[in-house]
């Protein structure tokens, strides 16, 4: 079906298109794949720097705030538009809106998303390709019994080699489009189901390292007791748009698993098992990482390379620490593979059903175009660690390529695509549309629907104009 439009005319001509597709074999297996696309870097790397830069506990709150209420329900949103429209994101728009008699330009926001997974990915594949290379310091024993300074010079080291970024971003890139070529669905729902619990009982294994070796009392009230003097407008919206980031929220990933949904799954509790799983990991996460921070005196705000000097401390001075930290990162590997597998994706099904391009060159083309831009952020990083393309403008000062193209995305075009969704599923669908797709009970139905349509973007918009004014 390469033009969705014109066949859209009958919500059964999308439930036909939908089937023609192969749905998920079960609700778990979309669980799965949801959950693979979720925990991912965004989770174990991203959440506890972030959370050292802004202070902690309050921080910690706004987060967890900003998912309930509004990363669930734009999750159920996103959800229910592609089991609706049964299509890549751009095409289920396309056929929503044809079929509800709306206006096309809808489909843009679809495009957003698609533009913000493929800037995403560029950055995203060299963080992956930071976690390949420690598993070859892990597993060579590089770790062991080093102090905190000279595992700070490993990282220091890596970050200062442009070559060996590159080799590590192409080997993660190449890992993610094989995956992309051959289709997603049928290994990836095996491998999270096997990798996705063994990263949480390893995570387990640290957070009980850490928690009778660290300094885990200071690590708790660290992260859990609200200190809203350390709270800025800037760590707001950090954590706003963090929310949509580790949701896999705002670019249509969801709309696409979403797709595959068999009608008589409950979108909600899906919706809700995914963004409690993600959250347990990102905060077990972060209590496996503050208290050795504590411990050695290092500095909760050291930034992106955080997990990456603190987990090798610990890995370095506990009992199997070798065998350990090299599962962890290959452990961590995973997760941001199918995390990376989930933002390819859209772009490779919209060049698909709509440049009539085929699954491999599609995958080529947009897994090489993001690969060049990959190799900016890696030079941003070293030879271009003093270049601010935008630094004329306040808000972007000192921004390396690598710190913008992060801003854009997780602050600025997730939380505007979110926005948009929240904004056409809430005042522009009917209600027997949501009714029919959420089959809720009413007064659940009713507290969702005016989250949706009320609180939802009116809390992103003033997040918005505050940041950007
Ligand atoms: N959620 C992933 C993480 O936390 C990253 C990710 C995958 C993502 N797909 C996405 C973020 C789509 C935004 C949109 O690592």
């Amino acid at each position: 079906m390469s033009n969705a439009s014109s066949s859209a005319a009958a919500g059964g001509a999308m439930d036909r298109a939908a089937a023609e597709r192969g749905l998920w074999s079960s609700r778990l297996a979309f669980i799965l794949a949801a959950t693979g696309s979720a925990v991912g870097l965004g989770n174990i790397w991203k959440f506890p720097y972030i959370t050292g830069e802004n202070g902690g506990g309050a921080f910690v709150l706004v987060y967890l705030l900003c998912i309930a209420a509004v990363g669930v329900p734009i999750m159920m949103a996103e959800v229910l538009i592609g089991r609706r429209g049964g299509h890549s994101p751009i095409n289920s728009m396309r056929a929503i809106t044809s079929h509800e008699g709306l206006k096309p330009a809808w489909r843009w926001v679809a495009a957003i998303g698609v533009l913000a997974g493929f800037l995403i990915l560029s950055f995203y594949s060299v963080i992956g390709g930071w976690a390949i290379s420690y598993v070859g310091t892990a597993a060579t024993g590089q770790l062991a019994g080093q102090s905190a300074e000279s595992i700070g010079a490993i990282f220091t080291g890596l970050l200062g080699d442009p070559w060996k970024l590159l080799m590590w971003h192409t080997l993660f890139m190449a890992l993610v489009m094989v995956v992309v070529a051959r289709g997603v669905r049928s290994g990836l729902e095996r491998a999270v189901s096997i990798l996705m619990p063994a990263l949480f009982v390893l995570l387990l294994i640290v957070v009980g390292y850490a928690m009778t070796t660290g300094h885990f009392g200071q690590a708790v009230s660290f992260l859990f007791q609200p200190d809203f003097s350390k709270l800025t407008t800037s760590g707001v919206l950090v954590a706003l748009g963090h929310a949509f980031f580790t949701l896999s929220l705002g670019m249509g990933v969801m709309m696409a698993y979403g797709s595959y949904l068999p009608k008589n799954i409950s979108i909600a509790k899906t919706s809700v098992a995914v963004s409690v799983m993600d959250t347990l990991v990102a905060l077990l996460a972060g209590l496996a990482i503050f208290p050795i921070v504590f411990a050695n005196g290092l500095e909760p705000g050291a930034g992106p390379g955080l997990i990456f000097q603190t987990l090798p401390l610990a890995f370095g001075q506990m009992p199997m620490g070798s065998l350990f930290g090299t599962l962890f990162f290959v452990l961590l590997i995973f997760a941001a593979w199918t995390s990376g597998i989930s933002l390819l994706e859209p772009l490779v099904e919209w060049l698909e059903e709509q440049k009539g391009m085929n699954r491999t060159l599609s995958t080529l083309g947009a897994g090489i175009a993001c690969w060049l831009l990959g190799i900016a952020s890696i030079l941003s990083l070293n030879l271009w660690s003093d270049v601010a393309p935008l630094g004329m403008f306040a808000m972007f000062e000192g921004k390396t390529i690598f710190d913008l193209l992060d801003f854009l995305t997780a602050n600025i075009l997730l939380p505007l695509g979110g926005l948009l969704v929240a904004v056409f599923v809430g005042w522009f669908l009917s209600r027997k549309v949501l009714e029919e797709e959420l089959s809720m009970s009413p007064a659940v139905f009713t507290a969702w629907y005016r989250v949706l349509r009320y609180f939802t973007p009116i809390a992103v918009a003033i997040v918005f104009v505050y940041n950007l004014v």
